[in-house]
């Protein structure tokens, strides 16, 4: 579903600009991702295996990359544009999920009124194929003072995710992990473990733990609550 063709059509231009300066679909994609999330979240940086040489040594690609950039035009509309343009181009990206197929904002709308509802609480949320973020994004709209989790074993849809919160603001923890191999149940140890390394831009996988037999606990082994280590899982709000 597009929203805005104004949007699409800018994110369209942008991807065009970085496709011609690298030739390299996986790059301008990547790079392109890399570019959103630090101009909307700086401290993500320091995570980038490359410090925008590429922008900052060619004024000629930067500008043109600023001439096609507007950025209060995209941060309009909360529609995952991003998303759907990755499914259009994912033949042509490899090391990314194969046929990933996007949820529709009005189906999202409805599980979310059915299940969340709106509220003010904070409750957690957890989506374990996360994708590009998209119903976590919506969700944010029902219960702003929700905490978010979002999962995926498809890292590049997981930066996404992250670019598409960056934008527009929305606070969340996204995970590279399989939801049916490693633990994201925050009511246990393992889980409250693998979470220390959610929004990390490069893949934590090898560190994480397995799922757990256990039965699950409203407190954890240190004696504190769930929502206590939640707390202490927050992230400060992207700006
Ligand atoms: C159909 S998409 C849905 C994405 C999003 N929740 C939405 O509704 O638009 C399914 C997603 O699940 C992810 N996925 C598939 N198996 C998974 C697993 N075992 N653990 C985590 N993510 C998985 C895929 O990479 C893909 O991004």
């Amino acid at each position: 579903m597009i929203d805005c063709p104004e949007i699409r059509k800018t994110y369209e231009k942008m991807f065009d600009v970085f496709y011609r300066q690298f030739h390299d679909y996986n790059k301008a994609w990547d790079y392109m991702i890399d570019f959103i999330t630090v101009d909307n979240c700086p401290p993500m940086l320091e995570q980038m295996d490359h410090k925008f040489e590429w922008y900052f040594e060619d004024e000629e690609f930067a500008s043109k990359i600023k001439d096609v950039y507007d950025l209060q035009l995209l941060k309009s509309d909360r529609h995952d544009y991003l998303g759907d343009l990755y499914v259009d181009n994912q033949s042509q990206l490899t090391k990314s999920f194969k046929g990933q197929y996007l949820t529709p904002d009005n189906v999202i709308e409805a599980i979310v009124q059915m299940t969340v509802g709106e509220t003010e609480n904070e409750v957690n949320i957890l989506d374990p194929c996360v994708g590009t973020g998209r119903f976590l994004i919506i969700a944010n709209k029902y219960a702003p003072n929700a905490n978010l989790f979002g999962v995926d074993i498809d890292l590049r849809a997981l930066r996404i995710a992250f670019a598409n919160c960056a934008l527009h603001n929305i606070s969340a923890r996204f995970l590279h992990a399989n939801s049916l191999k490693h633990e994201t149940d925050i009511s246990r140890p393992e889980g409250i473990y693998n979470w220390q390394y959610a929004n990390r831009w490069d893949s934590c996988w090898d560190e994480l733990k397995l799922m757990s037999t256990s039965t699950p606990s409203v407190e954890d082994a240190n004696g504190l609550k769930v929502s206590e280590k939640v707390a202490q899982l927050k992230l400060e709000s992207f700006g």
